[in-house]
């Protein structure tokens, strides 16, 4: 697998994806894009009031023209929101397009990390959050790979170079 030249990171909120998208683009030399960001910046809005002043709908849009956008980036990192994978459409084009690697974290590790500080409109209500949790991992389950993402940063990347094979 050494012609891969792309890896999308999915998985649920707290795992971790942007963290280890940044200390995997230092190890690699390669550009680190996070779909949160790229919407933030786009529409000069935080995520929270995204979905409190257009709806889940609209963000979920604005989501998916940022991936498209972000398709042609070779030698390239993509951070992906909690949801992005989850969605049909997405999910087949990450596939066609490069590694995706599930950053596969327990619910305790995700409720720990995520805070409720209102900045994920998805983590305010612990059951639904928690409900969400089980809900997705029938979808996280079709990436290429799967790494436990309850291991430190450098050990998470060291899994994933060597499951790749560099
Ligand atoms: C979401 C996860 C968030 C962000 C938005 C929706 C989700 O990203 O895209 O709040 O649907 O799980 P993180 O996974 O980076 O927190």
């Amino acid at each position: 697998m050494t012609d891969i030249d792309k890896i999308y990171l999915v998985g649920f909120m707290g795992a971790g994806k942007s963290s280890v998208a940044r200390a995997l683009g230092r190890r690699l030399g390669w550009r680190v894009d996070d779909v949160d960001e790229r919407i933030e910046a786009r529409e000069k809005q935080s995520v929270a009031d995204i979905f409190r002043l257009r709806g889940e709908g609209y963000f979920r849009a604005v989501e998916r023209e940022v991936l498209i956008g972000l398709l042609p980036a070779r030698h390239s990192i993509v951070a992906t929101g909690g949801g992005t994978f989850v969605d049909p459409d997405n999910r087949a084009r990450m596939l066609a397009d490069g590694l995706v690697v599930w950053l596969d974290a327990p619910l305790e590790t995700a409720i720990a990390r995520v805070p409720r500080d209102g900045r994920r409109p998805l983590a305010a209500d612990r059951a639904r959050f928690t409900e969400l949790f089980w809900a997705r991992r029938a979808a996280y389950e079709l990436a290429h790979v799967r790494i436990d993402a309850s291991r430190p940063i450098e050990e998470i990347v060291e899994r994933l170079l060597d499951q790749v094979g560099w």
